[in-house]
């Protein structure tokens, strides 16, 4: 299976220092769970296209998707271990890693696509990214998807009430569940790749994701319901094995730095295009019923969840919500 030569932060350097450059292949493996016409996995494969482009060929990036490779319950210890280089698991599943990542969780934490760049750009982004390190790993970037929505069996999801009795499958995430159990819902914590079985055997009722991952998993095709609820935010951090990283001549770290900043900033763009244009494709493709939360319908989810904000507060870092809750004023 891996046929081709794979570097650990152990093995021999393929960079020699008397010689300016790249002069051997150098190959990183990079797994991550969606389907490729989505946003992550479109990020993945240009920035696997702008490293070669940029090495002359000689740096392969080999994406592993839709949880070939590895589960998103197991990628995370699979980089640690270093059995891959390179990972984008929703920052939803490093809440494990460290709470404060729990912050991107909250509800209505963005209000929109503008809030996510502002609140991932600055300090905040960063400092998520630096809590990685000491978990042996190497926070390189932020990737967006978009803005989660609800689907379901049961009846439309207009009030927070409806909820109420339904069984959701949602990310590994407590920041989540607490979302759940304010809504006396239950929920449980499975792989993305388990989802749709999940859906079709009625083991749970809904689940909660972007309109790319709904569209390109065909979750639409098996559930009455769909609401734009714009509720909670689904992104990516991009992480190395941080001592392969570490092992990277300065040329290699910045052929990948540069490849990374480019991908990130098409990616914004890319994955509002494409939540927008498979809303419209699963309009055409399906007999979903689709609600949209108007202002007012909306409101009563922010009171709802209001107190979550405060219960959470010692776990993921009181400074760090009254800072990204400032972005929004
Ligand atoms: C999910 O598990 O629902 C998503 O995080 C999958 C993904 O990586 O977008």
């Amino acid at each position: 299976f891996f046929s081709f030569k794979h570097y650990f932060a152990q093995d021999e350097l393929p960079y020699d220092d008397d010689q300016e450059g790249l002069n051997e292949q150098i190959v990183f493996t990079f797994s991550h769970v969606v389907a490729e016409n989505t946003p992550k996995g479109l990020a993945a494969a240009k920035f696997a296209e702008l490293v070669e482009k940029k090495s002359n060929g000689i740096i392969k990036i080999v994406v592993f998707p839709n949880g070939s490779l590895y589960s998103d319950i197991e990628e995370i210890s699979a980089l640690q271990e270093g059995q891959v280089d390179i990972i984008a698991p929703s920052t939803s599943k490093l809440g494990m890693i460290s709470p404060t990542w729990g912050v991107l969780d909250l509800p209505f934490i963005f209000p929109n696509d503008d809030a996510i760049n502002e609140g991932l750009d600055g300090p905040i982004g960063e400092s998520l990214l630096q809590s990685l390190q000491n978990s042996g790993m190497k926070g390189m970037a932020h990737w967006t998807n978009g803005l989660k929505q609800f689907t379901t069996n049961q009846g439309p999801i207009i009030h927070p009430d409806d909820v109420a009795g339904q069984t959701f499958r949602i990310m590994q995430s407590d920041v989540l569940k607490t979302q759940y159990d304010y809504l006396n819902a239950l929920s449980i914590k499975e792989s993305f790749n388990s989802t749709y079985d999940l859906l079709d055997s009625g083991k749970v009722d809904g689940e909660e994701n972007t309109i790319s991952n709904i569209y390109s998993k065909k979750f639409y095709n098996l559930q009455k319901h769909l609401t734009i609820s714009n509720h909670g935010y689904l992104g990516y951090a991009v992480i190395m094995n941080d001592k392969v990283w570490g092992a990277q001549s300065a040329e290699t770290k910045r052929i990948l730095s540069e490849a990374i900043e480019e991908t990130s900033e098409w990616n914004r763009k890319q994955a509002i295009e494409m939540n927008k244009e498979q809303l419209e494709s699963i309009k055409e493709n399906s007999n979903i019923q689709i609600h949209e939360l108007t202002q007012a319908e909306k409101q009563a989810w922010l009171e709802r969840f209001a107190p979550i904000y405060d219960s959470l507060a010692p776990q993921i870092g009181e400074k760090l919500i009254f800072d990204i809750k400032k972005l929004k004023e």
